[in-house]
């Protein structure tokens, strides 16, 4: 039976004066809307109906099998205001299955899909508001739907209490620069994922092991690390939160396949799907990290990006490691594809192009 999400106001929500100096300049993830959708399930009894209520702390008992085991996974889907006024997400049935193979990878329940897409519905239908404005450029607003072990309990199964929230958080640049080149840190001495591993889930212990990469990037002056596979440290995976792709001279559009160990982007698949439209070829295949290195020096590859809900498409200036650097793309800026990509994006999202293959549900 389809779960429901009745709503109990929050009593004390945002005066419009905060909210409105809150989306004039958002960030990424530091401001939350004024409501959360919650609902738990438990075994024997399944899904419970869920609720909107006021966005606030969780009470959570220390024993909590998700702060010991890390059994949790989540979504990145973002909420776009058109020039109508009305409201919008990009592919969330594609979130929706994906959060399902991740739940299952994770030992934690399947949500139903449709009940997926109504809890976002429901919560953008309270927060409405919260959506940044039709002109504010690429500000959106972005949902993260997740799932976590709430039964208290310190021995290793799985849960049988899980709870299921969606919070939301208007959003603009996930990079301070905004789509300024980013540079990479090579991170040799960790791996994201290995084979059998996680790597394909979006669960939050991928995120914590590319931490620690994330630090000698941020020491290195770079913004994020790229990773290698586990096996043979030859080939390029993805960064620490984003995939990555390469525009060779020749029209091509690559980006590693998909191998177990490499998120599904649901940005990235549908980049895949646009290349066509803007006469590149999409290519999926393994690139070596030495195929990276020897392009940005002999002019194959003209321009790198990265991509995924959070940066949209973030273009890549250099590529930096122990001893030596690479750079790619025009100085400074986005590259023409980039820019292209991002731009046939967005209109798609924002409702200023024709939605052609069916992408959008409104919420
Ligand atoms: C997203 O792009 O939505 C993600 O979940 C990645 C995270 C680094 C923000």
């Amino acid at each position: 039976m389809a779960l429901t999400f009745p709503m109990t106001p929050n009593p004390a929500p945002r005066a419009d004066a905060e909210r409105a100096e809150i989306l004039s300049n958002p960030g990424f993830g530091q401001k939350f809307s004024d409501h959360m959708v919650v609902s738990i399930w438990r075994e024997g009894s399944g899904w419970g109906d869920g609720e909107v209520k006021a966005y606030g702390p969780f009470q959570l008992d220390p024993a909590a099998a998700v702060l010991h085991y890390a059994q949790e996974i989540f979504e990145g889907m973002k909420a776009y205001r058109h020039e109508d006024g009305s409201v919008w997400t990009f592919r969330p049935e594609k979130n929706a299955a994906r959060f399902n193979r991740s739940a299952n990878r994770l030992a934690l329940p399947e949500i139903d899909e449709n009940d997926f897409v109504e809890s976002l519905k429901a919560l953008v239908k309270a927060d409405e508001s919260w959506v940044p404005a039709f002109d504010a450029g690429e500000a959106s607003l972005y949902l993260r739907p997740f799932m976590f072990a709430s039964e208290a309990f310190l021995g290793v199964r799985p849960s049988r209490e899980v709870t299921y929230c969606v919070i939301a958080s208007p959003a603009g640049a996930y990079f301070k620069g905004g789509v300024k080149p980013v540079s990479l840190w090579l991170s040799r001495d960790y791996s994201r994922a290995g084979v059998g591993g996680t790597g394909a889930a979006k669960c939050g212990g991928n995120y914590a092991s590319s931490l620690a990469a994330q630090i000698e990037a941020n020491e290195r002056g770079c913004d994020q690390s790229v990773f290698l596979d586990s096996v043979e440290g030859k080939y390029v995976e993805e960064l620490g939160g984003m995939n990555v792709f390469f525009v060779t001279k020749d029209g091509e559009l690559v980006t590693p396949q998909l191998t177990g160990t490499i998120l599904e982007g649901v940005t990235r698949d549908s980049i895949l799907e646009l290349a066509k439209d803007l006469g590149l070829t999409p290519v999926e295949r393994r690139v070596t990290i030495e195929e990276w290195i020897e392009g940005c020096n002999d002019g194959t590859i003209s321009e790198i990006f990265a991509c995924g809900t959070a940066a949209v498409v973030t273009p890549v200036g250099r590529l930096v490691w122990t001893d030596g650097e690479v750079t790619s793309g025009p100085e400074g800026e986005a590259g023409p594809y980039a820019t292209k990509i991002r731009e046939a994006l967005l209109a798609i999202q924002k409702g200023t192009a024709e939605d052609t293959r069916g992408w959008m549900t409104r919420l």
